[in-house]
This record gives structure tokens, C-alpha cells and sequence, in this order.
């Protein structure tokens, strides 16, 4: 069967694909590395399709697609897509939320009720994870970087607000980061997994402060996390969550929320 409208974001690191079949919302990743099966599938499913491209190589994919397609930005379709996906996962009745999407790098979004802009962003993100667990550890794939940091424990590589204090009681909770890797330059007993699972609570707390800072100039409560480095990432999730709490919002996450530009750009009108 073929499809009517696509959508497709072409970020830094992956190609992500929305369309609607039988009313129902599929999505899709395909890799960089095989341009070949990404336009053979194109050419299957979408052949007539009105295409919308969104992301940082849009011009690359459409300069490899048979059939013409329209450009949206990526700072558009982010956050309409993820709107849209909060509507249909109803996580909560929306009004304001700040959306952070932690893609390559990192954007924040102020969602409100009939509008969404851009409010900032910060280069630690999902690209920071890759490039500092490769020069840490020697691997560079994800799969292995999150499973690794599951294992982990930060306090072998962190130091923690208690370990600085002890004997006496800290003003704020102990179990506070008060410097990512601040162990790091004298230990003995930290593996792999300690310095993955440190790396992920450097990113997640780096991101969550911004998010809570946003939230918090603006009485906002509800900070939404998605992009591809919070897909099947449960270390950074639980980081992501417990921090936010600590600092008085709620932590929401969205099933499909590493689609969300391509969400956004298929149901560009
Ligand atoms: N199979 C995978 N290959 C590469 N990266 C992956 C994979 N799965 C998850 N990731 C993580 O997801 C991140 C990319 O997320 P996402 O696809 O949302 O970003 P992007 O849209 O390509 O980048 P940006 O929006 O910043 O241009 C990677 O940096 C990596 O940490
Ligand atoms: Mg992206």
C-alpha cells in the first residue's frame, strides 16, 4: 500500500519517518549509513506521497529522493509534532509545558495552548553521549553505552554534596551531584559501567537544570523529555525524573517522542 503524505526528519545522527496507514501513525528509523534501503523503502511505500523534510540535512535527503518534497523547520515541526503526540498518548490536559528535545544536541521549546517557540539550547546531548563514552570507554554505540550505564554507579565517579560534608550534615541533600566526575581524578575503583552511568547523569542533570530554570522563570510545572538519546535510555530517564522532581516540576516522557519532527512535518498543512 502506498501512502498519501510522509513526513521525514533528517537530523545529525538518524533519519526518522511518520505516515499515516489505515488512519493508524507508523514511524520508522533509517541510518545514514544505508541510503540505499532508506530510498528503495521511498520508492515501495511512498512513491506518490507528498513528502515534508525537516532537520539539519534536509537539503541531503531531498538531493537523493526520486520526487520533489517540501522543506519545513525542524523548530516548527518539533514541537507541533510533540504537541500532537501529548495530545495522543494524553499523558496530561496540556496547558504550558517546556519541551526538551535531546536529539544530537539539545532544544528547548515553550509549548503553550495555541503556540510554540524556541527558547534556547545547549550543545550537551545525545552527540556529547557518543563522542565522551567512546573517548571513555572505547565504544561508541548506544545500545551498549545505555546498558553499560545501568550497571554503573555515579558515586564511584561523582562527587556527591555528603562527600564533601561528611562528618557534618549538608545544607541541601547529600545525595546531590556536587561535581560531575569530581572523583575522577583519583580513584581506583571506577569500571566502565561507573563512568557510563556518570556520563549519562552529567547530560541528564546538565539538561534538567536548564529545563527547571526555564520552567521556574516562567511558573511552569510540566517538562517534557524526548529525541532519539531518551529513547530506550532508562539511566537517563531516571535521572531525567528524579532530578526534575527534586527541583519541583514533573518529568513527562512520550512513547514515540524521537518522531516528533517528523510528526510535525507530516501533518505540515
Ligand atoms: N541507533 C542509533 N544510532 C545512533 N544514535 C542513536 C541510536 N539510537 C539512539 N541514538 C542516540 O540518539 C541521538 C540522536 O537523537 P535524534 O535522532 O533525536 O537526533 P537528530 O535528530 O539526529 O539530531 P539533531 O536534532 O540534534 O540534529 C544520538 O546522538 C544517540 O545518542
Ligand atoms: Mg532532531
Amino acid at each position: 500500500m502506498s501512502v498519501k503524505r510522509i513526513g521525514i526528519d533528517a537530523g545529525g545522527s538518524l533519519i526518522k519517518l511518520a505516515y499515516f496507514e489505515d488512519e493508524k501513525l507508523h514511524v520508522r528509523t533509517h541510518s545514514y549509513h544505508d541510503m540505499p534501503s532508506f530510498i528503495q523503502w521511498m520508492g515501495i511505500i511512498a512513491p506518490n506521497a507528498k513528502i515534508v523534510v525537516t532537520g539539519g540535512k534536509s537539503r541531503h535527503i531531498q538531493e537523493r529522493l526520486a520526487t520533489p518534497a517540501v522543506e519545513m523547520d525542524e523548530f516548527a515541526a518539533t514541537p507541533a509534532g510533540a504537541a500532537y503526540l501529548l495530545q495522543q498518548e494524553a499523558k496530561h490536559s496540556l496547558k504550558t509545558s517546556i519541551l526538551v528535545n535531546i536529539g544530537t544536541g539539545t532544544s528547548f521549546y515553550l509549548l503553550k495552548e495555541d503556540a510554540a517557540e524556541r527558547i534556547g539550547g545547549t550543545g550537551v546531548g545525545g552527540g556529547t553521549l557518543l563522542g565522551l563514552g567512546n573517548l571513555l570507554v572505547g565504544t561508541d554505540t548506544f545500545k551498549e553505552i545505555v546498558s553499560l550505564a545501568g550497571k554503573g554507579k555515579r558515586s564511584a565517579v561523582d562527587l556527591q554534596v555528603k562527600d564533601i560534608y561528611e562528618p557534618l550534615e549538608p545544607p541541601i541533600p547529600g545525595h546531590f551531584t556536587a561535581s560531575n566526575f569530581g572523583k575522577a581524578f583519583s580513584f581506583d575503583a571506577a569500571g566502565k559501567d561507573d563512568l557510563m552511568a556518570a556520563l549519562v547523569g552529567m547530560i541528564a542533570e546538565t539538561v534538567m537544570l536548564m529545563a527547571v530554570q526555564a520552567a521556574a522563570s516562567r511558573q511552569i510545572k510540566d517538562i517534557v523529555y524526548f529525541g532519539g538519546t531518551v529513547a530506550g535510555n532508562l539511566p537517563l530517564q531516571s535521572v531525567l525524573k528524579e532530578a526534575t522532581h527534586a527541583f519541583g516540576c514533573r518529568a513527562l516522557f512520550l512513547d514515540k517522542g524521537e518522531y516528533s519532527g517528523a510528526v510535525g512535518a507530516l501533518l505540515q498543512q
